[in-house]
């Protein structure tokens, strides 16, 4: 999938800007702060429907204005035409539409135009709680298996009745009715652990490819997937657990507490790796995300380099740029700071790219 067209009205600090991108490699270069971001925000936006930073709606609308309007013009791997269009009043709230055509449902949207971001902020899969990474690793498999989410639902709404009952006053809660809750964890439990288990078998070895080249196979990741399910039943955890359950008053085990662990030469990332050595296996991940997604769908998505100096040395970013360039990764949008080092490594590898200039919400081309 590639975007040929993006236009932004009042998103951000752009005004407005019509942007006809490369379907190989577009660059934005230009000061901190001039919107650099906020383009690739957006084009990440009209794939998922929501900013991939910790910004509501109401947030993106240019200050002093009181709607943003979203616009992609986009052409699949098979050659299929699609155009989205999203905008968002502060009084009206969200309208989303494929070809001219409103959606039903915003969910039913995510998936046509796949994208994968690689951005500064990624280092909160390192640095915060396990929630935030089985958050991620929800999102990514939902996006490829509907009854995944379905699952998930099921599972959460049984995890919310079965702690509300435990909250009841002790001695009153029934074995009887905490089997039932834990027969529909099992049920929908175990299948989640099942694609969660797939998922990460998958990940894993590319993970570890991509790293070994991005690092000239100076040093080797692991990526994991830890959860009390993968040696026990569920039912099995379920009873064992039950009195501290009652005790606690709330389900202390299942998998709303798995993991993805992520090692470097075999002790944990987050302690023992270097900032660049975090940042190249969070590289890893999302270019092993993208892989996975081309494989299962037969459509290459939009690859998105926020700010692609950060953290890296100019071996690892050569490295990077040969590993992105040609066919396997279709389209790349790559933003930078400094012009003049982008342009000479791109130079260097032989890359052809489109380049332009962002100045304080002003986009144009060079
Ligand atoms: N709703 C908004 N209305 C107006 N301006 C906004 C809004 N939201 C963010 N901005 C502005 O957008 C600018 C940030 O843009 P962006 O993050 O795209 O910069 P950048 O070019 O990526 O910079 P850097 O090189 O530092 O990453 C900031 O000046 C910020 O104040
Ligand atoms: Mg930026």
């Amino acid at each position: 999938m590639h975007i040929r067209k993006l236009s932004l009205l009042n998103f951000k600090n752009i005004a407005q800007a019509d942007i006809a991108f490369d379907c190989g490699v577009s660059c934005f270069t230009g000061h901190n702060g001039a919107g650099k971001t906020n383009i690739i925000d957006a084009v990440w936006y009209l794939s998922m429907c929501k900013s991939s930073l910790a910004m509501t709606d109401g947030q993106c609308v240019r200050h002093g204005s009181d709607f943003f309007m979203l616009s992609g013009d986009y052409l699949s791997d098979d050659d299929r035409h699609e155009v989205v269009t999203c905008s968002f009043k502060r009084s009206g709230g969200k309208t989303l539409k494929r070809n001219g055509k409103e959606y039903e449902k915003l969910s039913e949207h995510i998936g046509l135009i796949p994208a994968v971001i690689v951005s500064p902020a990624d280092t909160f899969l390192i640095s915060d709680a396990a929630d935030e990474r089985r958050r991620w690793l929800n999102s990514f498999i939902s996006q490829d298996d509907r009854e995944y989410l379905n699952a998930l639902i099921r599972y959460n709404h049984a995890l919310s009745e079965r702690n509300k009952l435990l909250k009841q006053p002790q001695g009153s809660v029934q074995d009887s009715l905490l089997e039932v809750f834990d027969m529909q964890l099992d049920a929908h439990g175990s299948r989640i652990h099942a694609m969660r288990d797939a998922m990460i078998e998958k990940l894993r070895p590319i993970v570890a490819d991509y790293y070994r080249e991005i690092s000239g196979d100076r040093e080797h990741v692991e990526l994991s997937y830890r959860s009390e399910l993968n040696d026990t039943d569920f039912v099995s955890l379920l009873t064992a657990s039950r009195a501290k359950d009652v005790a606690n008053q709330f389900t202390t085990s299942g998998v709303h507490r798995d993991d993805m662990v992520m090692k470097i030469g075999g002790y944990p990332l987050r302690k023992y790796g270097s900032q660049g050595q975090q940042k190249s296996f969070l590289i890893a991940l999302k270019l092993a995300q993208h892989t996975i997604i081309s494989q299962e769908i037969g459509e290459r998505p939009i690859l998105l380099l926020d700010d692609l100096f950060d953290k890296l040395d100019a071996g690892r970013l050569e490295a990077l740029i040969r590993l992105v360039d040609g066919e396997r990764f279709g389209q790349i949008v790559i933003s930078d700071c400094n012009r003049q080092r982008l342009t000479s490594i791109l130079d260097e590898v032989g890359i052809a790219y489109k380049l332009f200039d962002v100045a304080d919400g002003d986009v144009v081309e060079v």
